[in-house]
């Protein structure tokens, strides 16, 4: 399994939440903006006007985005009739041809059910139905579903056997969204002959900034103290992330340039994976290098904080 940081290590990480916190520079670009109010109000009113803007965009993509899906639903329909060859016979190469027209209207409608996503959780559509329930019993459904794709690639994937975990709310269908996007580059990412682990596990979450310092006392006190929230991993031993671009990929339609085979994608999995996981009172980050498999954490706090 490729290594994983420590506690004592997980301060370097690189959060997608914390991309936006502590930015000394705009900390003395704000004392300067304080001093000048007129200034203020006018970068203020550029935010509001730049914020519309990008909310009537999203709501723009998620209705176009809505409007294909029944066009597309009929054309996935009509291939299926065809294949069944009620409406007449077929030869092998037609049967080909419309496999490979199904196959491509599945990719079509990932796309589609993406930028719905994306459009929901940007115009605050999204509702957060969170419930008691069972993690591990989510992600065994995930396992199963993604195992005969793994196994097509050639590649492994293991869910090692599951610990304990407390019920604790949260939302079954957004969960299972997030680790699924996760699932999903894991496996297009890893050259068969590789391998991937999705594991979950109670985990002790210190909230604090980078620069806060934690005292000998407190140390011991955060030791002693139970667990808060649960650590879901997707870790594979493919391609990898060089570390430049660990909080970048968790942006809006950002995809790395790749040597190789260009593979699928709009670059939105990670930026989904990230609101969802932001909704929840959670964080994710990623660890890799170049070459050396890379392993995504998220944690979900265990009540809401
Ligand atoms: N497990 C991984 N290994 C290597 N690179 C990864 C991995 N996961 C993500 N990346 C990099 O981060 C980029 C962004 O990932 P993201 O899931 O947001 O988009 P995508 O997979 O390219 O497209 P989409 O998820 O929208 O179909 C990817 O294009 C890839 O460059
Ligand atoms: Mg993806």
């Amino acid at each position: 399994m490729p290594k994983m940081h420590g506690e004592a290590e997980s301060a370097a990480i690189s959060t997608a939440e914390e991309g936006f916190a502590a930015k000394p520079a705009l900390a003395g670009e704000m004392g300067e903006l304080e001093e000048s109010p007129a200034g203020y109000m006018e970068l203020l009113e550029t935010f509001q006007k730049l914020k519309e803007e990008n909310r009537r965009r999203s709501v723009a993509l998620g209705s176009a985005a809505h409007q294909l899906k029944t066009p597309l639903a009929i054309i996935s329909g009509y291939i299926d009739l065809l294949l069944t060859k009620k409406p007449g016979k077929l030869n092998e190469r037609q049967q080909q041809i419309l496999k490979e027209s199904q196959i491509n209207c599945s990719r079509l409608r990932q796309y589609v059910e993406d930028f719905l996503s994306y459009s929901a959780l940007e115009t605050g559509m999204h509702v957060l139905n969170p419930l008691m329930g069972n993690l591990n019993e989510c992600l065994s459904e995930l396992h199963s579903y993604w195992l005969p794709s793994f196994q097509k690639k050639g590649v492994a994937l293991y869910l090692p056997s599951q610990k304990q975990l407390p019920l604790f709310p949260f939302d079954y269908d957004k969960v299972q969204h997030v680790v699924s996007n996760l699932l999903e580059n894991a496996l297009k990412f890893t050259p068969s002959g590789g391998t991937v682990w999705l594991t979950a596990e109670t985990y002790m979450w210190e909230r604090r900034s980078r620069r806060d310092v934690v005292t000998g006392n407190e140390r011991r006190k955060q030791a002693d103290a139970s667990p808060n929230a649960v650590r879901v991993t997707v870790a594979d031993t493919g391609i990898g992330i060089a570390p430049e671009y660990h909080q970048e990929i968790f942006d809006d339609f950002v995809k790395l340039p790749q040597e190789g085979d260009p593979v699928g994608g709009t670059g939105l999995g990670l930026a989904i994976a990230r609101r969802l996981v932001l909704a929840h009172n959670g964080k994710i980050w990623v660890e890799s290098e170049t070459g050396r498999g890379s392993t995504f954490s998220f944690l979900l706090p265990l009540k809401t904080m």
